[in-house]
């Protein structure tokens, strides 16, 4: 066991800044180089990708930064699916009819989903070897993580209540990331539903650095120094910051999505599971709260996501975005690294 700030320190950060990982295309080698660059460390949202792609973007980033970096991977990728899913899809895909027509958009066709298989994933982050594999919705296999120690890949497990992280420590898990409710992207709990797992990030902090001896990182709501300094005062050993590095150049994301994120629509999100099939935190808008009131069958994760594709594709009201959105300033993820660390530069290593 070692200590918090020396942990992150022996990982080669300078600034406990943490870029959290994106899915579904919002990842780029550049952003996670560039902010590792800065002092930082840059993560990568691999769960949509098939290993040999896993394989290929860890050696990417490491071609363009001689720092610690993060691949990321959904432990559990699939809800449980119905026998009736085709007929529920058909029903939902009629009961969404006046949404695709006002929205212009095509209705979707029920496509049986082929999962990528998380243990071959999890093959590929192993022969890969990026400093540090971290995870989501659940913990891998005891063989996993073993593999994973003797190889010396760093692990990272998220946690949205103390007994998440106390499940993560006991597994023997290297660190542990305690996600509030502010949080952009997926509520990635795993012991009870995310809706009952709603724990904002200053009580769910300081709960876990209470409980745990592993060094702790904090996520959610942070976007400027003042959050990155108020959650290291909790006893965060680094922050984990997603929304403000999304809105930057060098993301995935579109230039829609980047406006809306700096607009003052983006004062307002909403936690909604009807667009991915899962609790994720969106921009409230007029597409949204039709989704959200929609009698339509829910039809869990990927599935729910088919039906709302063609209302994404037309990039007018389905944005993610945390609770720190109005905080953001910085269109550079180097600038933005530099103001997380505050004026004196919090530096980790004396
Ligand atoms: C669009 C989006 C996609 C995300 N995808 C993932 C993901 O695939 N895996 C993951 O561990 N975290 C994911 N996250 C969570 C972030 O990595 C980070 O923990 C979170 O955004 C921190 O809270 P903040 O947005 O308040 O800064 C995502 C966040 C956003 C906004």
């Amino acid at each position: 066991m070692i200590s918090s700030t020396a942990a992150f320190a022996r990982l080669g950060m300078r600034l406990p800044v943490i870029q959290g990982p994106f899915g579904g295309g919002l990842s780029t080698v550049k952003l996670a180089a560039t902010v590792s660059n800065a002092g930082g460390m840059g993560s990568y949202g691999a769960h949509l990708l098939e290993p040999e792609e896993i394989v290929r973007v860890t050696g990417a980033i490491r071609a363009e930064t001689a720092g610690p970096f993060v691949m990321n991977l959904w432990v559990n990728r699939e809800d449980p699916v119905s026998p009736t899913a085709a007929a529920d899809f058909d029903d939902a895909v009629l009961a969404l009819g006046p949404l695709y027509r006002k929205h212009g958009v095509e209705a979707p066709s029920f496509v049986k989903s082929s999962p990528l298989s998380f243990e071959r994933q999890a093959e590929a982050i192993l022969r890969a070897g990026p400093p540090v594999f971290s995870f989501v919705f659940g913990i891998p296999a005891p063989e996993i993580l073993a593999e994973c120690r003797k190889r010396g890949i760093v692990t990272m497990g998220a946690a949205t209540t103390l007994d998440e992280a106390l499940a993560v420590e006991e597994a023997g898990v290297d660190l542990v990331l305690a996600t509030g409710f502010e949080a952009g992207g997926h509520r990635p709990s795993f012991l009870r539903p995310a809706a009952d797992s709603l724990h904002g990030t200053l009580a769910l902090v300081r709960q876990v650095v209470e409980a745990v001896k592993i060094p702790v990182v904090a996520a959610g709501g942070s976007a400027d120094a003042q959050g990155v300094a108020a959650a290291l005062t909790l006893g965060a050993g680094a922050v984990q910051v997603g929304t403000a590095f999304l809105a930057c150049e060098e993301s995935g994301a579109l230039p829609e999505h980047k406006r809306r994120l700096f607009h003052a629509a983006a004062r307002h999100t909403r936690l909604s599971d009807r667009v991915s099939g899962r609790l994720a935190r969106f921009i409230v808008s007029p597409m949204l709260d039709a989704l959200d009131a929609s009698p339509a069958v829910h039809l869990g994760y990927p599935l729910q996501g088919e039906l709302t594709r063609p209302l994404k594709a037309n990039g007018d009201g389905l944005f993610y975005a945390g609770q720190g959105a109005p905080m953001l300033r910085h269109h550079r993820a180097a600038d933005l690294v530099r103001a997380l660390a505050g004026p004196a530069g919090t530096c980790m290593v004396s």
